[in-house]
């Protein structure tokens, strides 16, 4: 059985079969970065009880250094380990929807150290949805703080060539597997104040929840929640393609028209334009389906990036189901919102 694949300016890329997770749970294991597949997207993981191998993850990846990361687990039973309390609320979730893109904000314990949470007192967790995350952390014997694995400002990676365009050099090994199934990043919900909050809008969807959990669940940043902090990480302008993206919104009948329209006018006057919205493959009907396109957004804003275009237009998909998080990440991605 191969192991090592390829070494391109230090960084290794392995395989996913389990001679190679070995190989890649011993980097983790001595304080070395690997970036591996996940439901959602691709993680940059390292010993969450490291606060050495910690420290690089944010030198790798030029993340500011008050944008705590999320630990990931292979077993339920770690959760009693990285969490001081665990809430019957964060137990009843953790039951139904994990593994799966969830992670829940507690009380954080000794065991964590502070690096990992930027400071906080609380710490995020999770247990993702993916046979090779399960094998590596659970190789790796420790839990396994990762962020997404791109550069800071990039859009998240759901291949691991997407790492590789990121990280190369950076990091010590990139696990080359199947692309992410849901494409963008797990729902952070805060259990750690008096009612839930969910700080980031993600994988699983808010109504999802609030079914689970029989109340209606508010969203950071939100109107009626905006004296609440949001997570961390929400402050930055995140997922950036290269050039300025348009988002159009408001009423349907309008929005379609005026997104051809402004398209078609800046391809005349000679901009390579990019276009984004969920009936762009229209001849593939499976295509207008959310899921599908919240699965291939990062790639598409990635592949735009790698074609130079000059400007990007996206339409405004609903707020419902997955659509609550495509919406966050395009209005991150926005250089302007246009109202119609
Ligand atoms: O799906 C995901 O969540 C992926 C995969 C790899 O698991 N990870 C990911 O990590 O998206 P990252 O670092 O790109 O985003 C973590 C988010 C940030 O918005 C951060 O501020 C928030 O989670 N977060 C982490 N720990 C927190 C804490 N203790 N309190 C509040 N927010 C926290
Ligand atoms: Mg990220």
């Amino acid at each position: 059985m191969i192991v090592q694949v390829v070494q391109t300016k230090g960084t290794l890329l392995l395989n996913d079969n389990r001679e190679s997770l070995a190989k890649a749970a011993a980097i983790i294991k001595r304080g070395g970065l690997v970036a591996f597949p996940t439901e959602t997207v691709y993680g940059l993981g390292a010993a969450a009880t490291n606060a050495k191998a910690i420290t690089s993850i944010f030198a790798a990846k030029g993340r500011p250094a008050d944008n705590p990361l999320i630990v990931h687990l292979s077993d339920r039973n770690q959760l009693n380990l990285v969490a001081r309390e665990v809430p019957d609320e964060a137990k009843f979730l953790a039951d139904k929807f994990w593994p799966g893109p969830l992670s829940l904000v507690l009380q954080r314990s000794e065991y964590i150290p502070a690096e990992v949470s930027a400071g906080l007192p609380t710490v995020a967790v999770r247990m993702p949805d993916h046979p090779v995350a399960l094998a590596l952390i659970n190789l790796a014997g420790v839990p396994v703080a990762a962020p997404s694995a791109n550069k800071s400002g990039r859009p998240s990676p759901t291949s691991y060539r997407h790492v590789l365009e990121d990280l190369t050099g950076k990091i010590d090994a990139v696990i080359k597997s199947s692309t992410c199934k849901i494409g963008i990043e797990s729902t952070v919900l805060d259990l750690s104040g008096h009612s839930p909050l969910i700080l980031r809008p993600g994988g699983l969807p808010r109504e999802d929840l609030e079914k689970a959990l029989g109340r209606s669940i508010g969203v950071a940043g939100d109107k009626k929640n905006s004296l609440q902090p949001a997570s961390p990480g929400m402050k930055y302008r995140h997922y950036t393609p290269r050039a300025p993206l348009i988002l159009v919104t408001g009423r349907e009948s309008v929005k379609h028209q005026v997104l051809n329209r402004l398209a078609l006018y800046h391809h005349r006057k000679g901009f390579a334009v990019g276009l984004l919205n969920t009936s762009m493959q229209q001849h593939l009907k499976k295509n207008s389906d959310p899921e599908k396109f919240a699965a291939k957004l990062y790639s598409y804003l990635r592949r735009m990036d790698a074609a130079g275009v000059d400007i990007i237009f996206a339409e405004e998909v609903s707020f419902s189901g997955i659509g609550l998080a495509v919406m966050n990440r395009l209005k991150k991605a926005a250089a302007r919102v246009l109202r119609v």
